[in-house]
């Protein structure tokens, strides 16, 4: 099936499907998946380097106004030996997430990392930045040093909800200027939203996704939203939709993009693992061909706490790594080690 349409009409009914028809639909996107990419699942081994946070982002546990979490900042010993393990194990790449912070002291340190780790690993490892809004000279000296890919969600399209689920001073305009800036720099530029947000309506989803496509990004990580209590959206919990439709509308979602954008990498988030116990199972057997095991030492990871009941928070990564095999089987795809796994095309932007 050639699928190509702009009209967020036409997808609303794709996403409201439910049902043997969704069944449907989720089977014509492992087909285009098959034959477009293949079976492949490729590891990102997902190192939380900082939760220490400059933005406030309402919906985010490690918001800089959350009293509650316990800051911390991996030293660059444990970042090292993460990024070997991910190395000596066959990951093709890792990625490194952090809060926001935008100081020199953090530029120089991210520097620094990026340039040992592509030592360390003979130059090759991949490695993934997800280090939020940046200058364009600092996506330079990062991607000078070694990073090729970088993944900065727009969480959504829509310029007013947007402003909803940030307070003053987070700016739309400027995130897709960062978008922007990656894809100039020559990065391998990746983005997402979240899925089932207060006040957020399906046809906002098809938006999103059509919003994606026009991007052109070559990677998308979306996942559902889920509540935090410490965080000002928690009051609105009573509009969000129920975690089986949730559910439900995540999967279609990953159909339609596979089908919208064949060729790009789609991430099985832990958000989805979070949300159902079957959910990174459920999103590789019908599109995601990217995992990203958390390979943060395991004493941090219940300090980077996006949203509540975050799984594998006490798994060393070696647990992380076994538990990950077991979900690509059953979800009859087949592991890439020792792979990259870069996109196989680079997207164009329509914009
Ligand atoms: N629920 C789901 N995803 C969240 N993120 C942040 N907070 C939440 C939440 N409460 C996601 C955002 C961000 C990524 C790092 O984590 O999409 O870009």
């Amino acid at each position: 099936m050639d699928f190509k349409t702009d009209n967020p009409q036409e997808i609303v009914k794709l996403l409201s499907l439910r049902g043997e028809q969704a069944e449907a639909l989720r089977r014509e996107a492992r087909k285009v998946r098959l034959r477009e990419v293949g079976d492949k699942v490729y590891l990102r081994g997902l190192i939380e380097l900082s939760n220490i946070c400059t933005k406030d982002c309402l919906y985010c546990g490690i918001r800089k106004s959350n009293p509650c979490v316990n800051r911390y900042t991996l030293t660059p010993e444990e970042v090292l030996q993460a990024a070997d393990f991910a190395h000596k194990e066959g990951f093709g790449s890792i990625v490194l997430q952090s809060g926001e912070r935008r100081d020199e002291a953090f530029t120089c340190l991210i520097e620094q990392l990026v340039r040992e780790i592509m030592r360390q690993s003979d130059g090759k490892l991949g490695i993934t930045l997800s280090l939020g809004e940046q200058s364009e000279d600092t996506y330079r000296r990062w991607h000078e040093a070694g990073a090729i890919r970088y993944l900065l969600r727009i969480e959504t399209s829509d310029p007013a909800l947007y402003a909803r689920l940030h307070p003053a001073g987070h700016s739309f305009e400027e995130r897709l200027d960062c978008l922007r800036r990656l894809r100039e720099t020559g990065y391998y530029v990746g983005s997402g939203i979240m899925i089932g947000l207060p006040f957020q309506s399906t046809e906002q989803v098809a938006r999103d996704l059509l919003f994606l496509k026009d991007l052109g990004v070559d990677m998308v990580g979306m996942g559902p939203y889920l509540e935090h209590e410490q965080t000002p959206l928690w009051e609105h919990r009573h509009l969000i939709p129920s975690k089986k439709e949730r559910y439900e509308l995540n999967l279609n979602a990953l159909a339609v993009l596979r089908l919208l954008m064949p060729h790009i990498n789609m991430a099985a988030t832990t958000a989805m693992g979070t949300l159902h116990p079957d959910g990174r199972r459920a999103s590789l057997y019908t599109a995601s061909n990217v995992l990203m095991p958390n390979i943060t030492p395991t004493l941090r990871r219940k300090d980077y706490s996006l949203y509540e009941n975050k799984i594998c928070i006490y798994d060393s990564a070696q647990d992380s790594f076994r538990n990950i095999i077991k979900i690509i089987q059953e979800a009859e795809c087949s592991l890439r080690l020792f792979e990259q796994g870069n996109p196989l095309h680079r997207g164009i932007p329509n914009v």
